[in-house]
């Protein structure tokens, strides 16, 4: 391999992949596949430390496969695989376990967040969710791995465990950095615009699945909250301005043109005028998304094609390191 560094990131299957995921991550994911080897996976391991429908799980993880491609992931150039299909991600997982401590998963917020949310199911999974994490991105020699700033917390403690084990082993684990690529758009909820858009929320209205239908997308937007001001201006720390500024975002973040351009057209317009463009050019800008995953979806031969074959690559990969640590902590190999 020549001096290309390397990118590993994922995705859970656990819900619609909205607007936000896209771009928010997978765009980034797009551009970043000419400078790097890049490692994109399906995680449905993590899924499972919230309840799941079976049968849902397996559609969302094929969905994304194909929504990972129908973005532009190149599945030949890059590694796209599905966790479950590389056991050392489990197996290596279960190894620092024994390398982590309590109080540091204590101190992680999604955790706290998550159990709050999930009181009735506060399972060791999500306890250790994590340590899963730390696993995914060690097992590939990831020199980078983009994500959203909530997700820092679990990148900082993958690098705490991987010199943690290399203190003790050597130098067995390649130290990653985290990195939020500047371009991504952090995009927020239509309903609560103070919160990030979320695949998981309650409410369908506060966020747009790329696999909404066009109409229903158009009006999400059309009844997105704003404000009674009747401005157009972007005021990045006017909470008032928050719905303002989550348009203004994913305006810009759709047609690439910058937000103060975009203001400006709208001076003297109203919000309605403005949210149509926006529905409008939201919806342009998905179009051929889904024009790609449709075509995806009636061959399944083919995506059976990429996963199997990702998997043959990523287990190859998983498999060195992990047999590298197996010798380390003293198993017979
Ligand atoms: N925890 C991440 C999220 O919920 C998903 C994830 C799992 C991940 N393993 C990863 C992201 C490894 C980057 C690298 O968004």
């Amino acid at each position: 391999m020549e001096d290309k560094k390397i990118i590993f990131s994922a995705v859970q299957p656990s819900g619609n992949i909205t607007l936000g995921n896209y771009l928010g991550a997978i765009k980034n994911w797009v551009d970043l596949q000419a400078d790097y080897h890049c490692c994109y996976s399906i995680v449905d391991e993590h899924s499972l430390t919230i309840r799941q429908d079976p049968v849902l799980l397996r559609k969302r993880t094929l969905d994304l496969l194909k929504i990972y491609i129908a973005c532009g992931i190149d599945p030949v150039e890059n590694i796209l695989f599905i966790q479950s299909h590389v056991p050392a991600h489990a197996q290596l997982a279960w190894i620092l376990n024994c390398y982590t401590y309590m109080g540091e998963l204590s101190r992680m917020t999604q955790f706290k967040d998550k159990s709050q949310k999930h009181a009735d199911n506060i399972n060791a999974g999500l306890f250790t969710y994590p340590v899963l994490m730390a696993a995914d991105i060690l097992l590939y020699g990831a020199d980078l791995v983009p994500v959203g700033k909530d997700q820092m917390q679990h990148i900082e403690i993958t690098r705490d465990i991987a010199l943690r084990f290399n203190s003790i082993y050597g130098d067995v684990f390649k130290i990653p950095e985290g990195f939020m690529p500047k371009a991504g758009a952090k995009i927020m909820s239509l309903t609560e615009p103070l919160k990030k858009m979320s695949k998981s929320d309650e409410n369908p209205k506060a966020y747009i699945s790329i696999l909404d239908d066009f109409n229903i997308i158009a009006k999400k937007i059309k009844s997105a909250i704003t404000d009674s001001e009747g401005v157009i201006e972007y005021r990045e720390n006017d909470e008032t301005k928050a719905g303002i500024n989550n348009l203004l975002t994913i305006m810009s973040a759709v047609t690439g043109r910058r937000i103060e351009d975009i203001a400006s057209d709208y001076q003297g317009k109203g919000y309605g005028d403005f949210k149509a463009d926006v529905a409008e050019a939201v919806v342009e800008h998905i179009r051929p998304i889904r024009q790609k995953y449709d075509e995806l979806s009636q061959d399944k031969a083919y995506l059976v094609d990429i996963y199997t074959r990702g998997a043959e690559r990523a287990n190859h990969i998983a498999d060195k390191t992990l047999k590298k640590v197996y010798k380390k902590v003293g198993f017979i190999v």
